[in-house]
């Protein structure tokens, strides 16, 4: 969650039962940045490091996580218009996994040609996500939103993984619903391979075994964790 989740903020859930905690969203380059403080400056939570600083930045925040006694992953979940800053953000020591930002809906992002406006251009997305694939230290993840107008998930979800992707990580989100489209999970599920991690609205144990049920490998949870805890026990997801 962009201007929640930083190192301080992960290392703390770490200690909940999360094998794997997300860095950020951060923006990873000029244009991104100059939208990210757009997005800021009307009062909306966000990250701005300046590009300057960004790597070194993020390489603090790792370290914060990775003390010892947590055995998790760290994964860095970013935007930008070119694979490149993920590529760099990727050699950072301690990062195992960057997380292409194909999921933000902000318009200062959108109008840039990245987040969610990715869905619409399979072309484009296989060409970043190779290129990240193939040049990252890291493994790589790929972020997207389910009922994007004009994207076709199951297309998408194949395109990542021919694309080389380690995984696909699908909000569920149904418009109008306080529920996940636990439907697009299962279909991506039938037509592909690739790690599923599942998420939107998991509140609580029955509403994470729902998501399993679908076919999620795995599943991530944002707004129910956004106190810096959970009401309720993931070892028994
Ligand atoms: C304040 C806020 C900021 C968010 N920022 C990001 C982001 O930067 N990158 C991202 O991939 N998702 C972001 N999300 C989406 C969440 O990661 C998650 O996909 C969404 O909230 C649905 O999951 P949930 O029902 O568990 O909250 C954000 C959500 C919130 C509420």
């Amino acid at each position: 969650m962009a201007g929640i989740n930083d190192g301080a903020f992960c290392r703390n859930l770490s200690v909940a039962g999360f094998d794997m905690v997300t860095l950020g969203g951060y923006n990873a380059d000029f244009p991104t940045i100059q939208a990210g403080h757009q997005i800021l400056s009307r009062g909306r939570p966000e990250f701005v490091v300046e590009e300057e600083n960004l790597l070194s930045y993020l390489e603090d925040q790792v370290k914060l996580i990775k003390e010892p006694g947590w055995e998790g992953i760290v994964s860095i979940n970013l935007r930008a218009i070119t694979p490149d800053p993920l590529i760099e953000i990727s050699k950072i020591g301690g990062v195992d996994v960057v997380e292409i930002n194909a999921h933000c809906r902000q318009k200062e992002i959108t109008d840039l040609g990245c987040g969610q406006t990715m869905l619409r251009d399979p072309v484009l997305l296989e060409e970043f996500t190779r290129d990240v694939t193939k040049n990252s230290k890291s493994r790589v993840s790929v972020k997207i939103r389910a009922n994007v107008p004009g994207a076709d998930e199951v297309e998408v979800a194949k395109v990542i993984e021919q694309s080389g992707a380690d995984y696909i990580h699908i909000d569920a989100m149904k418009p109008g619903f306080n529920s996940a489209d636990y439907q697009i999970i299962s279909s991506v599920k039938e037509n592909t391979s690739i790690f599923l991690i599942g998420n939107n609205s998991i509140k609580d144990v029955t509403s994470g075994l729902k998501m399993l049920a679908a076919g999620a490998d795995g599943i991530s949870i944002a707004r129910a964790a956004m106190g810096g805890s959970l009401n309720f026990d993931l070892s028994l997801i």
